[in-house]
Parts: structure tokens; C-alpha cells; sequence
């Protein structure tokens, strides 16, 4: 079995000493729970609402140089995974990225592709496709927050192996929760969304931080105000397991010579 969970919190924006004392107290409690596997929100430590591009610059940290990511790394170092959004500079741009830890090394930084909203203001999208981490014999992909919306990016993390989704979010529409219920399903998948919760400049972050199985079913879900880590043990091998009915693999019963037209632009 494997403890999966997720921490929801409310970084506060600009606030970046006060924001890495959050993730301290929750990197605690995740050492004292022997969570595995934690996924924190996105952006945990910059805050979301953003005023204008030299405000996103001063809250952004190199990963993994910066020192909300070094805290991640030595907190990995005891056979722990870990993922969380950061408001990532690098040479001069800035992402909205998630920087994965495991076992005391930076293993992946995934840079958010699909821009929701004003991110499109300050942030480069991302150029590569989400990438998967191997870690104790199990297999997890990355996204963040928006990229829910493209059925896409969920099918490549299941097509490239993933037994779980790990999926740093700051969630302001009340769709997503249900919506990664379908990715699941569709792909035979867990997922493990880290959501926010609190207010940044009118902006309301919906929580309903959860853990949904494969079979689309919502395992662990927070309230709307809830701060803090929940957590449950899993079998993530039920994920190599596609079939629906005797007849129906999720993956193999694709038809994909019929669905190029998706992968055209408009
Ligand atoms: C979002 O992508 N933060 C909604």
C-alpha cells in the first residue's frame, strides 16, 4: 500500500517568508502521518492573484535552487515523494510550475501548458508534454490545475504508464472536482488534487482538495475551508488493471486513426 495525500492551504500572496512557514507546518505533519506521496497546491509559494508582471518576478524562485524548493528536497531525502506549485524563474522568463522531489533529488519540473486566465499576463506557457516519476515501483504524472480541461494531457500521463495523477491546482470554477472523476475513469487512473482554499484580491479558491480511484470514485475530498493534510492508504497496482468489462480496455480499445483531427490546431 502506498499513503497518498495532499496538503490544501492558503499561501497568501507576495507573502513568500510566511508562505515557506506554511509549508514547514505541513511538511511536519506529513513527516509525523509517514505520508508517501504529497501533492501541495499550485503556486504554494508565490500566492495566485497576481498585480502585474514585476509582482509575479518578485515572488518567483529557480527550482531547484530557490528556498522553497531546497525545503522540498531535504524533506524528499527520507524515501518521500513530494510535488508542489511554484512560481518558477528561469534565465528571463517566468512559470507556473510543479517541481517534483523524491528520495533527495529534483526529478522533474513541469511547466504549466494550458494558461488559465490572467496567468496568459505573466507566464510562459510550458512546451513540453506532462512528464511521469518513478518512484517505488509505481508510476505518477504531473499537470496542473487548468490542463484538467484538456482530456489530453491526462491520456498521455495514462499512456505513459502513470498509476496516479498528481495535480497541484488553485481552483476558482466549480467544474474541476467532478471533471477529474471522468479523467479517472476514462484513463483507470488515480488522481490526487491539491487544491487552495481562501481569498487573494477578490479572487475565491473553491478547496475540495481529493483523491479519486480509478474507478472515478472521490476516496478523500476537504471542505471548501479546510487547511491542512488528509491522507489514505492505496494499492496504486489497481491502476495497471484497464479493463471496464471483460470486453473493454480503457487504453487498447482506442481507435486512434479516427481521432487525428485532434491533434490539429484550429
Ligand atoms: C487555474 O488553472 N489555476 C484555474
Amino acid at each position: 500500500m502506498t499513503r497518498i495525500g495532499f496538503a490544501q492551504m492558503e499561501p497568501r500572496v507576495g507573502e513568500l517568508e510566511r508562505n515557506l512557514i506554511l509549508l514547514q507546518d505541513v511538511l511536519r505533519e506529513a513527516k509525523q502521518e509517514s505520508v508517501d506521496v504529497l501533492v501541495l497546491p499550485e503556486l504554494a509559494n508565490s500566492g495566485y492573484a497576481f498585480e502585474n508582471l514585476e509582482d509575479a518576478i518578485s515572488c518567483s524562485e529557480s527550482i531547484p535552487g530557490g528556498s522553497y524548493s531546497k525545503e522540498l528536497l531535504e524533506y524528499s531525502s527520507d524515501g518521500r515523494l513530494v510535488v508542489a506549485g511554484i512560481c518558477e524563474r528561469r534565465n528571463d522568463s517566468i512559470f507556473n510550475s510543479a517541481g517534483v522531489f523524491a528520495d533527495g533529488e529534483h526529478r522533474a519540473t513541469y511547466r504549466k501548458a494550458h494558461l488559465f486566465n490572467k496567468e496568459k499576463m505573466w507566464f510562459r506557457p510550458g512546451a513540453e508534454e506532462p512528464p511521469i516519476i518513478e518512484y517505488n515501483g509505481h508510476v505518477f504524472g504531473v499537470m496542473i490545475c487548468w490542463d484538467w480541461i484538456f482530456p489530453e494531457f491526462a491520456r498521455i500521463l495514462a499512456l505513459k504508464g502513470a498509476h496516479a495523477i498528481l495535480h497541484p491546482s488553485n481552483l476558482v470554477l466549480q467544474y474541476c472536482q467532478n471533471a477529474m472523476r471522468t479523467r479517472c475513469l476514462e484513463n483507470g487512473v488515480y488522481a490526487i488534487t491539491a487544491n487552495r482554499t481562501g481569498t487573494e484580491r477578490g479572487l475565491a479558491f473553491s478547496g475540495g482538495s481529493q483523491v479519486v480511484n480509478p474507478k472515478g470514485e472521490v476516496l478523500l475530498s476537504a471542505t471548501e475551508e479546510f487547511v491542512g493534510i488528509m491522507h489514505i492508504d492505496v494499492d496504486l497496482s489497481e491502476a495497471d488493471d484497464k479493463m471496464l468489462t471483460p470486453r473493454n480496455d480503457r487504453l487498447k480499445d482506442r481507435r486512434p486513426k479516427l481521432y487525428r483531427r485532434i491533434i490539429e490546431s484550429l
